[in-house]
């Protein structure tokens, strides 16, 4: 077995943890939205420095926990990078395992990716040089060490990348960043007597790590003081394994303006929006009324599977009352009177026209099944096994081979239950779903879409992977670091 310190020194906990109050959790407290630093690439010169590090971070006052960050003891900044622009980025490793920083969604050859193959070994420095060329969008950073990415993150190797460009500019949407433009990243995590634990065991490997607690920017269910007009959240799903179903606590409506890929043709008027790990949405959201509503979700899309686990105690006996299978406050916004940014009061309905690609171009069908077997699951081994195609992860095996330039749809299905397949190096449409036409949400330009009943991806492969191949997988990170990988090569 590893040893029960991993990552930042997080200690490990048997998935049964035992419930227990935090004084003043159960309460709403007023604990304030923390808003990551800006590192504005243009104002830095172009020039981003990030460290990994370990450090201690008090989620709790007085409860300090052993977890990882960048240039911070947990998360990262935020990074906002230009469209047309070229950034130097230097990562130094100063933690005691091999770590990569994987730019999730931005669209650069293969041995810029940070995915496995960019190996940072501790006590050195990776410096890859950025083309950004793709349009405005809402992006993330994480650890992509295979084996170690699902701790890394866990522990808080995470942050959020921002894409901006003159389009977006010009649709006057609230962009005063962590003012009227606020970045939320989500993630659920266990704690016990108010400090962080690992969940660890059998069942972490098969659902991946779940907790009792919501953190947004990693802060337990804060509330953000908000202007009373239309606010834009761009929000993160970075749990490692929660799917997130996002509502207001009052009903009200929002508007859907943005993708993992970027802004859509049209906003789209919601009252909820489903958000797998590793997807982003960009929403706006009108406080005029000033009155103070909570961002809430629902259960987890996997929570029946995850009952048909409690229910033989597979699930260690973690009660429901808080966790996947719950209703659970996200964060509260509470609005006041701010001085104009002089950001428009109402949502546009057209945003940004995108081309897609032609699905009669495409020249090839691939198939991809993400298998979780059963068998091996009390054997020897002790894991199941996690493959796509029926094959683990191997990184000394290219799985599949595109030309570049290609359009081709590839056909995802996946087992058991609901898995956030990602496409490292692509945007990508859903061209159907289950035989038939995509759902509402699948529209836009993605990087990331749910899927067990087969979905259609309609994809044109335009960065260069020759040197270092692309990854494929299931964003559950305890499955992606479990086998449910493949890469291909893009030339
Ligand atoms: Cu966000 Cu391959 O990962
Ligand atoms: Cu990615
Ligand atoms: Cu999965």
């Amino acid at each position: 077995r590893r040893s029960l310190l991993v990552g930042g020194g997080l200690l490990l906990s048997s998935a049964c943890s035992r419930q227990f109050a935090i004084p003043g959790s159960a309460a709403e407290t007023d604990r304030p939205l923390p808003i990551p630093a800006l590192l504005d690439a243009r104002q830095q010169g172009q020039v981003i420095a990030l460290s990994a590090q370990a450090g201690r971070t008090s989620f709790y006052p007085g409860r300090p926990s052993d977890t990882l960050g960048y240039n911070g003891s947990y998360l990262g900044p935020t990074l906002r990078v230009h469209r047309g622009d070229e950034v130097k980025v230097a990562v130094t490793n100063r933690l005691s395992a091999d770590t990569t920083v994987h730019w999730h969604g931005l669209l650069i050859p293969g041995e810029l990716d940070g995915g496995p193959h960019q190996l940072i070994p501790p006590g050195t420095t990776w410096r890859p040089n950025l083309p950004v060329r793709q349009p405005a969008a809402t992006l993330l950073y994480h650890s992509h060490v295979h084996g170690l990415t699902a701790e890394q993150v866990y522990s808080g190797l995470a942050g959020m990348l921002i894409v901006t460009d003159q389009e977006e500019q010009g649709l006057g949407l609230p962009s005063d960043y962590g003012v009227d433009d606020l970045p939320l990243l989500i993630q659920d995590r266990q704690f016990q007597d108010g400090r962080l634990v690992m969940p660890a065991g059998m069942m972490t490997a098969m659902q991946g790590r779940r907790g009792d607690t919501i953190l947004v920017n990693g802060a337990p269910n804060p509330l953000a003081a908000v202007p009373n007009r239309l606010v834009r959240l761009r929000l993160v799903n970075g749990s490692n394994a929660r799917i997130y179903d996002l509502s207001f606590s009052d009903g009200r409506g929002f508007h859907w303006i943005g993708t993992e890929g970027g802004l859509l043709e049209r906003s789209v008027a919601l009252r909820s929006l489903t958000l797998a790990p590793g997807q982003r949405a960009e929403i706006l959201v009108d406080f005029a009324d000033g009155r103070t509503v909570s961002l809430v979700t629902g259960p987890d899309a996997n929570a029946s599977m995850m009952g048909m686990m409690g229910s033989t105690g597979m699930m260690g006996g973690r009660s429901a009352a808080a966790g996947p299978t719950s209703t659970m406050t996200v964060l509260r916004f509470a609005p006041r009177a701010m001085a104009n940014s002089g950001a428009r009061t109402s949502a546009p309905d057209l945003l940004v026209p995108r081309v897609r690609p032609d699905p009669t171009k495409a020249v090839r069908r691939r198939r991809l099944v993400l298998n979780m077997g059963m068998g091996g699951m009390m054997g020897a081994g002790g894991g199941m096994t996690l493959t796509i195609n029926g094959k683990p992860f191997d990184r000394g095996r290219v799985d599949e081979r595109v030309r570049l330039g290609d359009v081709e749809i590839w056909e995802v299905s996946g087992q058991m239950m609901k898995h956030p397949i990602h496409i490292h190096g692509v945007h990508f449409d859903v061209l159907r779903r289950d035989g038939g036409r995509p759902d509402l949400l699948d529209q836009g330009a993605r990087d990331t879409v749910l899927v067990k009943e087969p979905v259609e991806l309609l994809i044109r492969f335009d960065q260069p992977a020759s040197t270092a191949p692309f990854m494929y997988h299931c964003h559950v990170l305890e499955h992606e670091d479990n086998g449910m990988m493949g890469q291909f090569t893009v030339s």
